[in-house]
């Protein structure tokens, strides 16, 4: 065995520094680039958001003009990528489908090779651009809807609501999903940006450490679990039945999507503003059931294990709310984050070492191969 104490799933282990936010359970706060990120989804676009973590600083308006045209001029999807997912079947998860996009789209990239930071900051952006016409296009087909094309009219959000929906989002629609989108976009060293890190620690291109966070970031553990929350939900039906469905849930030592952290373990930061913002909705929609049932199910688990919801919990509903199909809910998560493991692949190669951990071996002593 090993003398150093082995610290599973690395809970706990600092492996590195990052100026790109602060997650501070102390404080319960989450900071992007130093600025509170509650202050940034109730001020910003998601535009300057994906900005502010690639360089550091909030763009100044010439900064945010020339970037807006670039992103808006750059939303169409390729046909050779569309052709990709229509050649996958509907049957195969959303998640899957867009990990092949954007891998697709690594190929077909014009600076794919060049990992100069220039060249990685004109990736990220023209990933930023085309993602969302990935999902959107995914979940138009499965639907047996005609694609929608884009409009440099919209902003972001705005857009990723219109080529998804075909029609034009409310202004609450509009906001709340830029809320979302602003609250996902980063979170240090979770397991999707992390493997985005280990990809790049080998001098592996950006987009093959993005396609691998996309495989990360599936798992119900991680992004998988807004998908799960309303899978959940429509399990339990009403809010009466929430306690029920815990309890046996829990005696079945399922977890529950949606709560608890590996870092916050007093409440996910961001909950309360993605709260406040599913509340909209369900003022907007009269969806006063589904808030019932969100309270009763966070009251049952955090008197009955005291623990509470992550961000995922008060997003699956939102995301529901807005017209999403349930499966798309993930892919979501991806066309913001998208913003926080390209920061995280350029600080990575800025001050790079090989990311190769040990391991203790536990397995058979040394023997002979016995003779053939
Ligand atoms: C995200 O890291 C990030 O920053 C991620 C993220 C981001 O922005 O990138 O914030 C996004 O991934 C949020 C998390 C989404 N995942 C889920 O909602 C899935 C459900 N949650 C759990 O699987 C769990 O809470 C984790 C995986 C999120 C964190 O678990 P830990 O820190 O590894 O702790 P643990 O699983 O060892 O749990 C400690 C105890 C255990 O009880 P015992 O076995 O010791 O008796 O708490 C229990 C767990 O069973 N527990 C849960 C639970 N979460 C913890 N029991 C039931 N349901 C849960 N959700």
């Amino acid at each position: 065995m090993t003398d150093q104490e082995i610290r599973k799933g690395l809970a706990g282990v600092v492996v590195d520094t990052t100026a790109i936010s602060k997650v501070n359970p102390e404080t319960n706060s989450l900071l992007y680039r130093g600025y509170p990120v509650q202050q940034l989804a109730e001020r910003c676009s998601f535009e300057q958001v994906a900005w502010l973590l690639w360089y550091g600083e909030l763009p100044t308006a010439e900064e945010l003009a020339a970037f807006e045209a670039r992103e808006r001029a750059g939303r169409a999807l390729d046909p050779r990528v569309r052709h990709v997912i229509d050649e996958a079947p509907t049957s195969a998860h959303p998640m899957d489908v867009l990990r092949t996009a954007v891998s697709l789209a690594g190929v077909l990239d014009p600076e794919a090779g060049d990992d100069d930071r220039e060249a990685e900051l004109r990736k990220a952006e023209r990933l930023l651009a085309a993602i969302p016409g990935m999902v959107a296009y995914d979940q138009r087909r499965r639907r047996g809807q005609e694609p929608v094309e884009p409009r440099e009219d919209l902003d972001w959000s705005r857009n990723f609501l219109w080529t998804t929906f075909g029609e034009e989002p409310t202004d609450v629609a509009a906001d709340v999903f830029r809320i979302s989108m602003v609250l996902y976009a980063e979170h240090s060293f979770n397991a999707s940006t992390f493997t985005a890190r280990v990809v790049t620690s080998t001098l592996a291109d950006l987009h093959s450490a993005v396609v691998a966070a996309v495989g990360a970031l599936k798992g119900p553990l991680h992004g998988g679990a807004n998908e799960a929350v309303m899978v959940a939900f429509d399990e339990i039906g009403f809010a009466d039945r929430a306690e029920a469905w815990l309890g046996e849930a829990l005696a079945a030592k399922r977890k529950i999507m949606g709560f608890g952290h590996r870092v916050y373990k007093h409440g996910d930061s961001r909950v309360p503003t993605m709260r406040a913002a599913l509340d909209r909705l369900v003022d907007e929609h009269g969806a006063h059931e589904v808030a019932a049932l969100y309270d009763r199910l966070a009251t049952a688990m955090d008197e009955r294990k005291g623990i509470k919801p992550n961000l995922d919990y008060p997003s699956g509903p939102a995301y529901a709310l807005l017209g999403f199909d349930t499966p798309t809910f993930t892919p979501l998560f991806v066309a913001s984050r998208v913003v926080g493991w390209t920061a995280h692949v350029m600080e990575q190669r800025a001050a790079n070492a090989l990311i190769r951990p040990l391991s203790a071996y536990d397995g058979p002593a040394e023997r002979e191969v016995p003779a053939q």
